[in-house]
């Protein structure tokens, strides 16, 4: 059975809430995160069962003008495979549109190539990274 989700631009979410998404898949989870990369946001799209409990999440930085950058797509991992990150990327990349963006950026590991592209309609396009530390 699909779970009954509500999605909201810019709704509340706790840094406890993050830490136990983050676990939930495994993920590396950072104390006090979400608190202090949350002013550098255009804003994010949560995603809630009608329980109350954090389903996903997704964040949106940008550049103060044409350019924003989809960061941190999140989906608990019980409900994963349940359209709910399309749906929060979706919800996401209108949001910046409305915003006035022109390009919203995103960057995955070739394994999520069909979450990004196929489901979520991002085009495949050269980019280039530092990983500033290994310097
Ligand atoms: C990546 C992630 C956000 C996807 O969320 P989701 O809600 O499970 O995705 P959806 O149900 O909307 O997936 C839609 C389609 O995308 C593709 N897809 C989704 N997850 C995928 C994965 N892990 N690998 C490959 N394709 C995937 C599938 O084609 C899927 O359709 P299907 O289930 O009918 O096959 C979720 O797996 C997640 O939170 N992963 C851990 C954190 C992470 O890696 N985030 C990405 C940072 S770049």
């Amino acid at each position: 059975m699909v779970t009954q989700i509500d999605y909201e631009w810019r709704g509340q979410i706790t840094d406890a809430e993050m830490l136990r998404l983050v676990e939930s898949y495994g993920g590396n989870a950072e104390e006090a995160w979400w608190d202090r990369i949350r002013t550098h946001s255009l804003g994010w799209v949560v995603a809630r069962v009608r329980d109350g409990s954090l389903a996903g999440f997704v964040n949106v930085a940008w550049d103060g003008s044409d350019h924003a950058f989809l960061v941190d797509t999140k989906v608990r991992a019980d409900l994963q495979r349940q359209g709910i990150g399309q749906t929060l990327v979706r919800l996401a990349t209108q949001h910046a549109k409305t915003a006035g963006c022109e390009w919203l950026h995103v960057d995955y590991t070739e394994q999520l190539s069909p979450f990004y592209v196929n489901a979520c309609g991002f085009r495949p396009a050269p980019a280039g990274l530092i990983h500033l530390p290994s310097l």
